[in-house]
């Protein structure tokens, strides 16, 4: 029996890459899917790959399982509304949204465009709030009537927002944001049963594959870079077994788990007294020099 047995979930931007690959592996694990996708490019092209999502949905029914299509734009507000609709419509009920739909416009901050930045943030930023915000809204409810809620939201941050990335200002920043919104829904919504944790994810998808990173699979050997090696973390983190783990950002390469401590203070340098700007310089260097060394940005020389 499968682990997400009677549950529901909502997976965005499932018609391709990793999306794809959490929904098959939802649905191999029993859970019923809302599957939305808008089928866009990479860069977030209309209409790149119209249709995705109706094809995932097929290829879980040929597998025996349940899923619906949903192809709105995550970052509209309304969309969020449609698909728990949608959910509770076809299935009876919602158990977790899966985060996971966006697309990068890579530039170096000098070049960026403020449309460039204004796209890449909607799409992570805003559509996060959108689909788990109408969700909180429906389990908020399901609380206050009584009923009980044992709730999950999944959000896709990336390394890029943890540890930075050169070429990628407004992509790091909105995954960034994600995980810090992660800790933020976590302390807030664990009080009506719902808990919230995020994903970095290493796959090899079309979003990933350019050249930059070797990601390809070498013969005889496990595929790290598959993006199915990433499906059991989320299948875990929607089942009921999850129940408490929240707060949580996972770092996730081939069969590698880690737990990202994420900002933390440094010892202090303490006066006991208000500081004077002549001896700012002396002191933040120190604090620097005697820090644990962070994890470099991505691309930096
Ligand atoms: P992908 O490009 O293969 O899939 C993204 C999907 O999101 C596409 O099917 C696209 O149509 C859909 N989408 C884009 N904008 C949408 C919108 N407004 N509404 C609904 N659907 C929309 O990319 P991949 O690699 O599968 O990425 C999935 C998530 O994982 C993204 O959030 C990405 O930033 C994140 N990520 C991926 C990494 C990797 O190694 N592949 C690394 C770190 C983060």
């Amino acid at each position: 029996m499968g682990i997400c047995e009677g549950r529901v979930a909502i997976v965005t931007g499932a018609g391709n890459g990793l999306g794809k690959a959490y929904a098959l592996g939802l649905a191999a694990q029993g859970c019923r899917l809302v599957v939305n996708d808008l089928g866009v490019g990479t860069h977030g092209e209309e209409g790149a790959t119209k249709g995705a999502a109706e094809q995932v949905v097929d290829e879980i029914k040929a597998m025996g399982g349940e899923a619906v299509a949903n192809t709105d734009d995550v970052a509209e507000w309304d969309s969020g509304k449609r698909m728990v609709e949608q959910a509770l419509d076809s299935f009876g009920g919602l158990h977790a949204v899966v985060n996971n739909a966006g697309f990068v416009r890579d530039r170096m901050f000098f070049t960026c465009s403020p449309e460039e930045w204004d796209a890449v943030i909607r799409v992570h930023l805003r559509g996060h709030f959108c689909t788990s915000r109408h969700a909180a809204e429906y389990w908020r409810a399901q609380s206050k009537a009584g009923n009980p809620v044992d709730a999950r939201i999944i959000n896709t941050t990336s390394g890029a927002g943890l540890q930075g990335s050169v070429g990628q200002s407004a992509y790091s920043t909105a995954k960034g944001g994600i995980a810090t919104l992660t800790l933020v829904q976590a302390a807030e919504l664990g009080r009506l049963g719902i808990t919230a944790n995020a994903l970095a994810p290493n796959a090899r998808t079309r979003m990933t594959n350019t050249g930059a990173f070797d990601m390809e699979a070498k013969e005889g050997e496990f595929d790290l870079f598959a993006p199915e090696n990433m499906a059991p973390l989320v299948a875990y983190l929607v089942s009921e077994q999850s129940k408490g783990v929240t707060g949580q950002v996972f770092e996730l390469k081939g069969g590698q788990v880690f737990l990202s401590q994420g900002w933390t203070d440094s010892p202090a340098f303490d006066k006991g007294a208000r500081l004077e700007p002549q001896e700012m310089d002396a002191i933040v260097r120190k604090l620097i020099e005697t820090r644990e060394p962070a994890k470099p940005v991505y691309g930096a020389a």
